[in-house]
């Protein structure tokens, strides 16, 4: 694992768009996953502004979002479907894209066939993810299987109670997740996270014992995890970290 400390959120933002900006530049074709929330804004600000360069192309790239609430349309603000336009996809040139379309009659058939399209475009060349303040990762909160797959759940009381004041409105109870196996599959993952809140899960995440109530914490197994973090998010780990 390599975690590197940054001096705040923009900076994290800077270095995550620069790595998703050189994994598609070293493979094209790659297959990408994506996240949403308060942390990643900045990485898809500044990517956006690398895409303006002209040196990326997008043509063959293939982005799958990790979440989306159950039952809203993707015109809907609360849906990441929504997020995603707004912040990153309708500022790019189209690429191909896909996140779970949970306002389908069958949101557990949905989940199947999303599995099945990541196995399809071949599993995740690189993942980056946010992570909850009770350290789920994509919408696997905690107690959920490391063995998951992309599936429906329902989400903490916590969780909801986070983002329904994010949003201003309260969120559906339920959503589409891909789950953690698919997520450990990745060749590669980028774990963000920013802000005072962060830190305490974060040492348990990196350096707690592994165990399903703190999910985010079977990354310190993934052969290739790169952590980025600010320094507030980084304030219990110092002693952890080797200069
Ligand atoms: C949300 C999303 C996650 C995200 C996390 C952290 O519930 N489903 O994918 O990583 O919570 O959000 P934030 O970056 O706003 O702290």
């Amino acid at each position: 694992m390599k975690v590197k400390v940054f001096k705040n959120a923009e900076e994290i933002g800077l270095e995550g768009a620069k790595i998703l900006a050189t994994q598609i530049i070293k493979k094209p074709s790659s297959v990408i996953a994506l996240p949403t929330g308060m942390t990643p804004l900045e990485m898809y600000k500044n990517f956006v502004s690398f895409v303006k360069t002209g040196i990326l192309n997008l043509e063959k790239v293939h982005f799958f979002n990790l979440d989306e609430y159950v039952g809203l349309s993707p015109d809907n603000p609360l849906s990441y479907a929504y997020y995603m336009n707004e912040n990153l996809f309708s500022k790019i040139p189209s690429v191909t894209h896909e996140i779970p379309k949970t306002d389908a009659p069958n949101p557990i058939k949905e989940a199947a066939s999303y599995e099945e399209r990541i196995k399809k475009a071949g599993g995740f060349d690189l993942c980056f993810l946010g992570i909850g303040v009770d350290g789920h990762i994509g919408f696997n909160e905690p107690g959920s299987e490391f063995s998951s797959i992309t599936r429906v759940v329902k989400l903490h009381p916590s969780t909801l109670e986070r983002n329904s004041k994010q949003s201003g409105q309260k969120v559906p109870t339920t959503a589409i997740t891909v789950g953690i196996k698919t997520i450990m599959k990745s060749r590669r993952i980028v774990l963000m996270a920013t802000g005072k809140e962060k830190a305490e899960i974060m040492e348990k995440a990196l350096w707690g014992s592994v165990n399903q109530d703190v999910p985010a914490s079977i990354l310190q197994i993934h052969p290739d995890l790169t952590v980025l973090l600010d320094e507030e998010a980084a304030v219990h780990i110092q002693r952890h970290v080797v200069p």
